[in-house]
């Protein structure tokens, strides 16, 4: 066996390929090269790092990355993302090949809710509705009524009658968000994102008094006690949204930093300072996020590996919440 098949046996093991990448390749050419020998889309979320931010065809939030997954005509959709992400351009675009840099990019929500758990959660409620954020497998998406993503929760929850109850998956801090928006009967699955729970109430208040003309913005996903004193609250693509609208001239940041890059590159003259962690580490940079890098984006088209692969029942039962999801997205003109 050679070196290259070695190593492509091992991805299942580690998730990425591990091959060397000569440092002196241009990496931006070479992924421009392979993206049109393949005719391949890069698609990437706003939490990447700033250079793959720059290569990627396409930046968006949760709901712009799903709708742009489901019309690309490429032949191959590389998903700098994280794993449900790339799982839910697979469920709306199955003809198309799915790769994603490394396999091992999960998330706090959707690895904290177990299906077999999830199932005996459920059993507990009947009749009530299941919309489950979408960043959850497959498995729970199938086991649900709709799917949401921070952009069109409300949508979402105003489309169940108002008499009907609601289990809201996996994120208590959204949850608990549009149930106090929203005013709804909604029983909340315990999760929560590990990079939108570490915010400082104290450090950013501190923050606040010393740059009182700062106005502090922050993604749904952060604590109650942070969107309290929020100025503004709002999914990645609205956030970003209204600091180029807004008339402050300095923000304080509650989401992940990756997305300071377009708040920088669309408002250049105004000043964004990240919310403070409650410790001193980098934990407001998403560690599954980040584990995307030029050279393994490198790797994935030049090897088309890893693959997304997955069950065509279950591809088909998750498919249907999503499709309703895009239905009322539409319909409301969201994303695009
Ligand atoms: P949105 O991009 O939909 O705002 O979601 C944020 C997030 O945490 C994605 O993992
Ligand atoms: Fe999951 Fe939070 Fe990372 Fe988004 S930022 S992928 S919600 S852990």
């Amino acid at each position: 066996m050679t070196d290259i098949q070695e190593k492509i046996k091992n991805l299942n093991k580690i998730g990425y390929l591990d091959f060397e990448v000569d440092p002196t390749l241009d990496l931006f050419a070479a992924i421009e090269n392979l993206k049109k020998e393949k005719n391949a889309v890069l698609l990437a979320h706003y939490y990447q790092e700033a250079d793959i931010q720059d290569i990627a065809d396409f930046i968006g939030d949760s709901l712009q990355l799903a709708q742009k997954a489901q019309s690309t005509t490429a032949d191959i959709i590389l998903f700098a993302g994280v794993h449900f992400m790339a799982e839910t351009a697979k469920i709306l675009n199955p003809t198309k090949k799915v790769i994603l840099p490394d396999l091992r990019a999960g998330c706090s929500l959707a690895d904290g809710c177990l299906p077999e758990e999830f199932a005996e959660f459920k059993k507990k409620f009947p009749g009530y509705a299941v919309i489950s954020y979408i960043n959850c497998s497959a498995e729970i998406k199938a086991m649900s009524d709709y799917i949401c993503t921070s952009s069109n929760a409300e949508f979402i929850v105003n489309a169940i009658p108002k008499d009907q109850g609601i289990i809201f998956a996996p994120d208590k801090n959204l949850g608990t968000y549009l149930v106090k928006k929203l005013n709804r009967d909604m029983v909340l699955w315990d999760g929560a994102c590990m990079v939108h729970e570490i915010f400082s109430l104290e450090k950013i208040m501190h923050l606040k008094e010393k740059n009182p003309n700062a106005k502090l913005i922050a993604h749904p996903e952060c604590e109650t006690a942070i969107l309290n004193i929020a100025d503004y609250i709002g999914s990645t693509t609205g956030l970003l949204k209204f600091t180029m609208t807004d008339d402050a001239q300095e923000y304080i940041v509650a989401t992940e930093t990756g997305i300071l890059h377009k708040m920088q590159e669309g408002s250049p003259h105004k000043t964004f300072i990240p919310a403070p962690p409650n410790n001193s580490c980098a934990c407001n940079d998403c560690p599954h996020m980040k584990l995307n890098t030029l050279e393994k984006i490198y790797l994935c088209l030049k090897y088309e590996l890893p693959e997304l692969l997955m069950n065509e029942e279950l591809r088909l039962k998750a498919k249907v919440p999503i499709d309703r999801m895009m239905e009322i997205s539409k319909k409301a003109g969201l994303g695009g």
